[in-house]
Parts: C-alpha cells; structure tokens; sequence
C-alpha cells in the first residue's frame, strides 16, 4: 500500500526522501512524488511507474532544493495511477500540499462542497479533498485548520502536510492508518512504516489516532484535537539493520524463505519453560477458557490460511468448533458471536483494515480476542485484549513466508496450551507434540539444504498456464497457501482444491498435460488422496505430490514426488509450506517476475 516519508533536517531533503521511499517500496505502489519547501514555494515531481521515473525526472533529487520536504509510493484507490493522481496534492493556490495513506469515504461530498464554494480540482483522488480543505478553512492558524480539517474527514487517514507559510516545520496527523516520528540530531523524520527511516534513527514516536504532530529541525510537539500537549514515550527500535536489508540475496522473498528456521524457533522458544508452553500473554482463567463454546478466527490473505490449518488443529486436539472466517466477509455478515467466543485474529502487519474492522466487530458482541501479530505495536497488537507476537523480524517482501510459519508455530502452542488446560490431551501425548514442535525448525532446514529438486521442478514445470493443488483436511488448508503463493508471485492461474471435492465439477477442467500438485501428508487420509491422484492421472495430468518420506509407493502414482521429513500430522504444514513457496519463488524467477513487489499487490492492505 501507499507509503509516506517525510524530512525536516539540514541536508537537501530530495535524495533522502527518494532513498526512504525506496525502502518502503515492497508494500506496493503504482506512482511516486516529492515536494520541497523551496525559499517559500512548494515545488512538486511526481510521476506515474516506478521510482526510477521519479529518480530521473528530478536528477535523483538533485533538481529540488530545500531541507523540508514529503514523499510518497501511491497504491491507486480512487483514480488510476497517473502524473495528476499521484501525490503529493497541492491546494488551488498552492499553499499546501498533502500526502495520504488511507481512504476518504466522505471525499464526494466534500469535493462538491468545495466545487460549489469555487474551489477546481486537477485530479481524481480523494487525497486532493483534503489538500483543498486546508485551503478553504485556513485563517493563517496551522493549528485550527487542521483540527478543522479533521473534524470533516471520514474515513482512515496518515497525512504529512507542508504549508508555504511555515517553512519550517512539517505537520504529521494520523487516524486509522500507521505513522511514526524518527527523532534525529537537528532533523526528524516522518514515515508510514519503519524501514524508511531505520538507517537514520531508532528512535521513534508512534502517532496515535487524532493525534498531530508539528515537527521542526529541533523539536517535535504533538496535541490532541483539543490543543493539548500529548506527552509520548520514545520508542527504540532494535532492529538489526540487515533485517530489512537484503544481505546479498538477490529477493527478500528468498531470503525470508530462508530465515524460517530461525524465525520458528524465535517464536516458539520465549514459550517453552520447564518441559510446558507458557503463554502469558493470554489473560484468560481456566474457568474462562472452558466457557468457550466456540473459536472464531478472522484474518485475510495468507494469514487466513493459516485460520483455516488451525481450524483442523484446534478441532481435532481440543474439540471444538471452529470457523475460519475471511474478516472481509465476516465483519458484514451478522455474526454469531458472544462472549462464549473466543477469538483469534491472525495478522503478520497488524494494520489489515478489514481484520481490525473485524476484530472490534467481534469485541463488540462481546468475544474476548486474542491477536496473533508480527508487527510490534500495530494496531490490531494495540487493541485485542492479548496480543501474541510472532517473531518473524520485519517481513518485507510482499508475499508472506515467514510470517506464515511463525503463526503457525503459534497456533500450535496455542493448541497444546488450550489442549492442556482443557485436559484434552493426555501428558504423555503433550509431551511428543512438544518434542516434535521443537525438531521443526531442523527439518524446515533440512528441506531447505534440498532446494536444488524444487528447483529443478519449476525449471520443467514453469511454463504451466493452470495450476491445480488439491489435498485433503489439512492438505487443503495447505493448497490454498500452496495456490495463492504462486498466483501472487508468478501470476500463472491457479486454484486450490478439496482433493473430495473435484470430481463435482472441476475435474472437467482436467486435461493431457495439465499440472496437479498433490498434497498428501495427512497419515490417515493419504489412500484418499492417492485415488484422486489416479483420477486426474487417468485424465492426463501430470502429478506433482508431495508426501512424507514414508510414502514412497506414492511415485508409482505421481509424475514427481517431493518427500518430506516426517513429523506429527498437526505440524506437517510448516514443513509441506516449504516446497510450495520455494517452487512459487523458482517459477516466478524463471517468468521474470518482479518478485518482492508482484504488480497490484500490496503488503499491508490498510484500505478496505
Ligand atoms: C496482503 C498481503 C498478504 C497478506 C494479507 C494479510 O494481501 O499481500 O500476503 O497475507 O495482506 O495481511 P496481514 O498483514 O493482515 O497478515
């Protein structure tokens, strides 16, 4: 999604600018554009495309002057990406210009509002509404105008905004969408997201909603809509610069994949005291957790998948029922839920706007929400009422890997904590789930030493046009990921389907030459699989399979077969994800594909 940066400081504000909008690349955008305080006059560049059309427009910054400035990645909401859609926005005279990460839902009415008091508009965004409301409401007090601005915005808002008439500061608000402050040494920073700016400071503020900041070369002040000073605690970020750097691997996407041992164990290892899962974060009685009737589990994209593998986890081990619910779909559908609900929403950004939504929906019925969330102090990590991190370290390519394994890692814990607590399974059967959790970041390892068959696989394999995986319980919940990885990253069709399921129709699409891949890993449904397997074979596909290492009479079957290490049936995604998001990376490459930045995608969607 759109992404912000901002600069007040005494160097030329331009080349860092662009370098800070480079590290916010991976969320996605279509446009990009600056704008400088140049001695009283903002100067605005701004082109449709990548920043490379930026960067040569304005000589790599070196044609803007100034030591105040904004920039901003656009991902297109309202008008396509173009010159005139990009941001920043000016106002009519060109005393302000904004730019906005979010959704203006009342922009409209407010554009047909200013329209009629004479004001014209260049472009088809509703970013333009806000820079115009600057203009009309302003009496020469920055302050007023702002709060007046605000108080007239629906919607979610991030917004830097520079005003010609106070050169020397840099105005931050926010509502419903990240922003944070980098504190320097005579300069400061504004972004959307931490990577902009982790190479200049580690020192931040987070902007709460409806807060405003005023930023200047030495001081940043922020007051609420009443004026009033807001104290803020200064947050150090110790992220390892190499974290959000590539460190010689030509994706983040590969390198992520690689970091999935370390960032499993990083997960799993704050919760494993004395032989027992300890997870504090969850501020439940015993007597509270067995009043649950049912689990409901709200997120979007990938960490939806990762919903449903819980389904079939938390169903087996504790006996419950589960629903994995898709939060788009949920939070407008009057859902069952109450305080005899406990719910789980999964997030790698914590800023995914229809898994918030979801979530206060859920709190508003009354269902205590556990959180399961990658990004410290998001807003989903804020508000749940417990918030379990998952220690993946900043994911930056836009498919997710890593953030996929560490959820799981935490479903897991989750399910032997609960399964414990509920004394639905026996010591002795926790105490082989707890050895086998912790033997999982080894095998993913050992998986990942034997890239070189799944690679040689998507050498033959990439040109497929359509794609079918197909498994069964877990295996399906697995081929959803399996599906969207490779859609996301190698744009080749793709669909995922219950194994049971495609002879009710799209077995039709079957034909010589098609490629299946075959998920097999569930112990007591592989015989199952198998015969779907010999169904599609005797239609012409061709069978890629993936199965444990005790499967081997699976190759009479298959075409090609992949095997895993063995492990518990609960576990054996973590493992089966492994080859399937290696294969997506292979194919993709071999396709030329913009990998870490898929086109029209974005990495935290903070829009409806
Ligand atoms: C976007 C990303 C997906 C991600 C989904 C949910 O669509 O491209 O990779 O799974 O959002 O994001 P979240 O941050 O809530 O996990």
């Amino acid at each position: 999604m759109c992404g912000i940066v901002g600069y007040i400081g005494e160097e030329q504000a331009a080349p860092l600018l662009l370098t800070g909008l480079e590290k916010l690349e991976y969320r996605g955008y279509d446009s990009a554009g600056l704008c400088l305080n140049d001695n009283g006059a903002l100067v605005v560049k701004k082109s449709k495309g990548k920043l490379e059309v930026l960067k040569n427009l304005t000589d790599d910054g070196k044609i803007l002057h100034g030591t105040v400035g904004i920039g901003h990645t656009r991902w297109a909401t309202h008008g396509e990406p173009s010159d005139v859609n990009a941001h920043p926005h000016l106002s009519e005279s060109g005393r302000f210009a904004v730019v906005h990460n979010g959704i203006i839902e009342n922009y409209i009415f407010l554009r047909e509002m200013l329209m009629s008091r004479g004001l014209s508009f260049r472009s088809n965004t509703d970013t333009e509404v806000i820079a115009q409301l600057f203009e009309y409401y302003y009496k020469g007090d920055i302050m007023d105008t702002v709060i007046r601005v605000m108080s007239k915005l629906d919607g979610s808002y991030a917004l830097g905004i520079l005003c010609r008439d106070n050169p020397d500061e840099i105005i931050a608000v926010r509502k419903e969408s990240p922003l944070i402050i980098g504190l320097g040494e005579k300069e400061n920073y504004i972004a959307s997201d931490i990577p902009a700016i982790l190479d200049k400071t580690r020192n931040i503020y987070r902007l709460e909603n409806n807060e405003i900041a005023v930023i200047k070369r030495d001081s940043v002040q922020i007051f609420n809509t009443d004026k009033m000073p807001v104290k803020k605690e200064t947050e150090k970020i110790d992220w390892d610069i190499h974290a959000a750097e590539k460190d010689g691997y030509e994706h983040f996407m590969f390198k992520e994949i690689m970091e999935q041992p370390k960032a499993f164990l990083n997960t799993i290892h704050p919760h494993l005291k004395n032989g027992r899962v300890v997870l504090d974060e969850i501020h439940l009685s015993a007597e509270e957790i067995r009043s649950f009737r049912k689990i409901n589990i709200l997120a979007c994209g990938s960490a939806y998948h990762v919903g449903v593998v819980a389904k079939y986890v938390f169903e087996k081990i504790l006996r419950i029922p589960v629903e994995a619910d898709l939060a788009s779909e949920f939070r407008y559908r009057d859902p069952i839920v109450d305080d005899k609900t406990l719910t789980i929403v999964i997030s790698q950004s914590g800023e995914t706007a229809d898994t918030k939504e979801a979530m206060k929906e859920a709190q508003r019925r009354g269902s205590h929400v556990i959180a399961i969330v990658n990004v410290l102090g998001s807003a989903i990590a804020k508000e749940s009422d417990d918030v379990i991190y998952t220690m993946a370290g900043p994911e930056i390519a836009v498919a997710t890997t890593k953030a996929y394994s560490t959820q799981l890692a935490v479903i897991y814990l989750m399910a032997l904590y609960f399964g414990d607590l509920l004394g639905k399974i026996s010591p002795e059967e926790y105490q082989i789930y707890l050895q086998e959790l912790q033997t999982i970041p080894d095998k993913i390892q050992q998986i990942l030493d034997n890239r070189e068959q799944v690679q040689y696989l998507a050498s033959r394999l990439f040109n497929a046009e359509d794609i079918f995986f197909i498994g069964r319980n877990i295996d399906y919940a697995l081929s959803l990921e399996g599906s969207l990885k490779l859609k996301e990253i190698s744009y080749i069709h793709s669909e995922a389907y219950a194994a049971g399921e495609l002879k009710h129709g799209t077995i039709s699409l079957i034909e010589k030459g098609t490629l299946v891949i075959a998920l097999a890993t569930h112990e007591e449904l592989i015989s199952k699989t198998r015969s779907n397997m010999v169904e599609v074979h005797s239609r012409g596909a061709y069978i890629l399979c993936l199965t444990t290492e005790k499967h081997q009479d699976l190759k009479s079957v298959a075409q090609s077969t992949i095997f895993l290490p063995q492990t518990c049936d609960m576990m054996l995604p973590s493992l089966a994800v492994i080859p399937l998001q290696l294969f997506a990376y292979y194919v993709a490459a071999l396709k030329g594909c913009d990998i870490d930045k898929p086109r029209n995608l974005a990495k935290s969607v903070t829009v409806e």
